[in-house]
């Protein structure tokens, strides 16, 4: 059967550029399944832990939590927003931990991160990795993929450098599936 890999990316922006990158390294991988997440189509409120206690968990979270469940590997790429998480990803991350702190399930996560800068988004991806570990990622690789509308254009990676970093981090992506 068919591996299941999650691509993730994490903005809520209708053109976000790390949908895009995650979306193409995810299509480098052939005989596998790919579930494309766009955190737009899972709604769930600010989190809170009032909203929590009164409310309980969003329909949005409970399916995206469902597509994590299924998932046998993670593809992320990571928006940076003043050096941090986009907003839309940090609120999946909290909500998703109040139902399973290991929210990365012990899989292999491949993660990314890409902005219109030079250093790519080099700082949330440190945080990521710093990070990730505890919630239950097995990191295979990373990489800050940097100044996005210089070297991806018409659905390809103009930079042949780049190009070759990414085909070796999914090689050993799917290495280790
Ligand atoms: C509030 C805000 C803060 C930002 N901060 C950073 C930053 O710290 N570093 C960076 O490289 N780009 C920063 N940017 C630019 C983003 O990298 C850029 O908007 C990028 O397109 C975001 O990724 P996305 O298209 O996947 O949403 C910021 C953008 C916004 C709106």
């Amino acid at each position: 059967m068919k591996k299941n890999i999650v691509t993730i990316g994490g903005s809520n922006s209708k053109n976000s550029i790390n949908k895009i990158l995650v979306e193409y390294v995810g299509d480098l991988i052939n005989d596998i399944e790919l579930i494309k997440i766009d955190l737009n189509d899972f709604s769930m409120p600010q989190f809170s832990i009032d909203i929590e206690n009164e409310e309980g968990f969003s329909e949005g979270l409970i399916n995206l939590n469902e597509r994590i469940d299924k998932a046998d590997g993670f593809i992320i790429s990571l928006a940076e927003h003043n050096g941090s998480y986009s907003v839309a990803f940090k609120n999946a991350l909290d909500w998703l931990s109040r139902i399973n702190g290991k929210v990365w399930r012990n899989k292999p996560v491949l993660l990314l991160a890409t902005s219109p800068g030079e250093r790519g988004g080099q700082t949330v991806l440190d945080i990521a990795l710093g990070r990730f570990p505890y919630m239950g990622a097995t990191i295979i690789g990373s990489m800050s993929f940097p100044s996005f509308f210089d070297n991806f254009k018409e659905n390809e990676v103009v930079n042949t450098t780049l190009k070759l970093k990414l085909v070796e981090l999914v090689k050993q992506f799917k290495k280790s599936l």
